[in-house]
């Protein structure tokens, strides 16, 4: 245990303790400017404490997506983010979905005990995105975590029998609404539980009772149930099936829970295929303190150039949604990886993940007394082929302004499944396909 922490806080020492010189402009370009191979931008674009000016427009089946630490999101406001958290808690998650794909059986991996330790000792909070949904009738507001990483939906309930973490909004209470209805034990959706939640269901009183547990201690438990589900008042799900937490532990403080979107049938997407065609797509805001959104539907996309690459499954589990760098390049140069360092063991894109999780770029710069920067661009080739390159807000991983830091992350090994943070996927709209097998990104999908 003391091997495997010394040795993720070592890569994490990699991260911070590092500094390098990049050329610096005169303060008088406001605007980002790309040219070529390189891009400059104000500072102050990079930095979270900067005022968000961008807005987003409510529209049909589409949410307004915040981060959890942003100024948008008043719910969460826990003071300055602690960045040695925000890493440990990646770290985690990507070790414990890594640990799910290379053996998809439940329980716990050596890999996974880690982590486990890790984060508990590390205190409880997650990093990530959340959206407002409504819940019941008549309906409550609640403020989830959005993850394509995982199926169940769930939120905590009263009566709290065994546990329920601080939440800023009231915790969903099943007595007060005319639309909640237990599942029983015989339920299909019961009995198929454990393709989404890698655990066996239990029984009460033939009740179904679900369990669910993430990589780094969290779990929530309580009863499985259907409820009318809004997510905006044109956008009404009837007898959706989530989980009614009555014993929730970890580090979700302050959302009400987890709205899960990966693929299984227990997920929001498969839930929604009728209304939505299991087509969804978001865009994360270049800064914590902006709007993004979380759109369900084809026909609402944003980008004005939408391009695709197939959707895979990596190694066992098709829960998680995989696609396939074939290269990186900086400056229109590509970096000498062999293609086959991604495509061995495969590439997740995950909402939930923060940092990108490659062979080393490490690198921090200082932005100290500097008003803008001009970095070169950063590419991502996938198969299609298409190219993506990074907006300026995806490259980098902000402590403070004399440490600005390269958010890329290396794995312990070329066989360990690389994952496509969310940092990286900032201002893109992100589309899953699933029905057509593709995932879309498309440049400026929001500001
Ligand atoms: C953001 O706005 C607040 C209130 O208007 C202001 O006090 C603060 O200085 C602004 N921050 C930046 C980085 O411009
Ligand atoms: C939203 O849905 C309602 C009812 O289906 C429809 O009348 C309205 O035109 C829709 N608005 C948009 C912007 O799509
Ligand atoms: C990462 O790769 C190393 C070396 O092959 C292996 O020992 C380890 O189990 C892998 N980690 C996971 C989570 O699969
Ligand atoms: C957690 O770590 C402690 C010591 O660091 C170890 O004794 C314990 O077995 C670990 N627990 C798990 C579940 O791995
Ligand atoms: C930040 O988090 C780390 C790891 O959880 C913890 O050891 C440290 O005390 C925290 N720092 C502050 C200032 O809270
Ligand atoms: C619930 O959330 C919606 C959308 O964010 C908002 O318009 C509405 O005012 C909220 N209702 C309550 C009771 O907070
Ligand atoms: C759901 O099941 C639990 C356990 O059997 C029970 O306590 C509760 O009253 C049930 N709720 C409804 C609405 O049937
Ligand atoms: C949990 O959330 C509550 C309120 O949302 C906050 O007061 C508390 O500081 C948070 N705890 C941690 C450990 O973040
Ligand atoms: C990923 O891309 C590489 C390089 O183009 C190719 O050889 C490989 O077949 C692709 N893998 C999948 C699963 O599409
Ligand atoms: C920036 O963060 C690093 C790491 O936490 C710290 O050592 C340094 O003093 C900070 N610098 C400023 C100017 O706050």
């Amino acid at each position: 245990m003391r091997k495997m922490a010394s040795s993720l806080l070592s890569e994490l020492t990699r991260i911070l303790l590092c500094a390098f010189v990049l050329s610096v402009h005169s303060p008088f370009e406001k605007k980002v400017h790309v040219h070529g191979a390189q891009i400059t931008v104000p500072v102050g674009y990079l930095s979270p404490s900067a005022n968000c000016t961008a807005s987003t427009t409510n529209v049909n089946s589409t949410l307004e997506l915040v981060h959890k630490y942003g100024a948008r999101s008043q719910l969460f406001d826990s003071g300055p983010i602690n960045h040695t958290r925000v890493l440990l808690e990646d770290m985690a998650r990507v070790k414990w979905i890594q640990s799910k794909i290379s053996n998809s059986i439940s329980g716990t991996s050596d890999l996974e005990e880690s982590a486990l330790n890790l984060t508990a000792s590390f205190g409880p909070d997650r990093s990530g995105y959340v959206v407002t949904i409504g819940l019941g009738t008549p309906t409550k507001n609640l403020t989830l975590l959005f993850d394509t990483g995982s199926a169940l939906t769930w939120t905590q309930c009263e009566p709290c029998i065994v546990s329920c973490y601080s939440q800023a909004e009231p915790i969903f209470d099943p007595s007060q609404s005319s639309s909640y209805a237990n599942i029983s034990c015989s339920a299909p959706s019961c009995i198929n539980l454990p393709s989404g939640t890698d655990q066996q269901p239990g029984c009460s009183d033939s009740t179904c009772v679900y369990t669910v547990s993430y990589g780094d201690l969290s779990s929530s438990s309580g009863f499985f149930a259907t409820e009318t589900l809004t997510l905006t008042p044109t956008d009404v799900i009837t007898n959706f099936e989530f989980g009614c937490g009555e014993d929730n532990e970890g580090t979700f403080n302050g959302s009400a829970g987890l709205l899960g979107l990966a693929r299984d049938p227990v997920s929001f997407l498969e839930q929604s295929a009728s209304q939505y065609g299991q087509y969804f797509s978001y865009c994360l805001p270049p800064l914590s303190s902006c709007t993004g959104y979380l759109t369900f539907g084809r026909g609402m996309d944003t980008s004005p150039s939408l391009n695709f690459t197939p959707m895979l499954t990596v190694g066992q589990n098709s829960l998680f949604y995989g696609i396939n760098i074939t290269g990186i390049s900086v400056a229109g140069n590509p970096l000498s990886i062999p293609s086959t360092v991604f495509s061995n063991s495969g590439t997740i894109l995950d909402s939930g993940t923060t940092l990108t999780y490659l062979p080393p770029l490490d690198t921090c710069y200082d932005f100290s007394g500097v008003s803008t920067i001009t970095v070169p661009v950063i590419t991502f080739s996938f198969s299609g082929p298409i190219n993506v390159d990074l907006d300026a807000s995806g490259m980098f991983y902000w402590v403070n302004a004399s440490q600005v830091c390269l958010a890329f992350v290396p794995n312990i090994a070329d066989t360990n499944v690389s994952f496509y943070g969310n940092i990286q996927q900032r201002t893109f709209e992100v589309v899953y396909d699933v029905p057509g097998g593709q995932i879309g990104f498309g440049a400026q999908g929001c500001s």
